[in-house]
């Protein structure tokens, strides 16, 4: 089978894909997406996600390019149209194609690409844990917005996979830890309290991490929305990160330390059963 994009309208073989080199999205990163994981053909809060590509749009100025549901529709598509039963859709809306010039003019169509791949579920990574680093977070004072602006991301994920760990966990001037380069950070307290930071314009507000916290607090689970540093995750009793593509992933080492037992625990368990029976997915 040959897998199929939507480019501006149109649904293509992958390979033959492609929008023009002076989209500003290629140029200038001027432009925001989502990754939604697909579970049983069936897309994960795909309204939260949503909500969300709203909301970046909004806050950078890029118009909406179609309704939602006309956006559900392109989605189940590309879903549907690359046989996905679980993995990911990628959405990627950016300001359009214009002469390079950093200022815009106003009412240029945006451009929107589509694509859809099978992935695992990480149920095998979840049951063995991951090793994350610690790095600076070199990124701008805007991480609320989920733009295609990912450098910083990018190579801090690198050093990440070049010492051998899953993710690295960028840390702000204050020595606490902001999140993971395409996850949300986690600690549970020794005192079994579940902490993670509150969603300012520091961290992207995760659809997982809001599930999550939801979650848990149903469930009365203790839980703080509050900064910690590296050396209180050290000495946490759990730690795990959470994203479309992780779910609820325990974190059993940080700059090659071990985090509680160096096992995963009990609570990064119970949360990944809570979050898999909210979002409707086989664990
Ligand atoms: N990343 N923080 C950052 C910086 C992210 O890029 C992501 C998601 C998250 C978790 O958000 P969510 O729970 O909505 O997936 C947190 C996606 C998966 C990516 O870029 O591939």
């Amino acid at each position: 089978m040959s897998r199929v994009a939507y480019v501006n309208g149109r649904y293509v073989p992958h390979r033959d894909a492609a929008v023009h080199i002076e989209d500003r999205g290629y140029q200038f990163a001027d432009g925001v997406y989502e990754v939604i994981a697909v579970a049983g053909g069936r897309l994960v809060d795909e309204a939260g996600h949503l909500a969300r590509l709203r909301y970046s749009l909004g806050e950078v100025g890029i118009p909406r390019p179609m309704t939602d549901r006309a956006l559900a529709i392109v989605l189940r598509e590309v879903v549907r149209r690359n046989l996905v039963k679980d993995g990911v859709v990628y959405l990627q809306v950016t300001r359009g194609v214009a002469r390079r010039d950093h200022g815009w003019a106003e009412g240029m169509p945006p451009s929107v690409v589509a694509t859809a791949r099978p992935k695992k579920q990480p149920t095998a990574l979840a049951a063995k844990g991951v090793s994350v680093i610690t790095v600076p977070d070199l990124r701008w004072k805007r991480c609320d917005i989920k733009t295609v602006g990912l450098l910083p991301n990018v190579m801090a994920k690198q050093l990440a996979r070049a010492a051998g760990a899953f993710e690295a966990w960028m840390v702000d001037d204050q020595g606490n830890v902001t999140e993971g380069t395409s996850s949300n950070a986690w600690i549970v307290t020794r005192d079994g309290a579940v902490v993670t930071r509150k969603a300012d314009s520091a961290i992207l507000n995760g659809i997982t991490r809001t599930a999550v916290v939801e979650a848990a607090a149903a469930a009365g689970l203790a839980l703080q929305t509050r900064p910690f540093s590296v050396d209180e995750a050290l000495g946490a009793a759990e730690a795990f990160v959470t994203s479309t593509t992780s779910f609820v992933l325990p974190v059993i080492s940080i700059d090659g330390r071990p985090v509680g037992d160096g096992k995963p625990g009990p609570m990064a368990r119970k949360l990944l059963g809570l979050y898999c029976e909210k979002a409707g997915l086989g664990e």
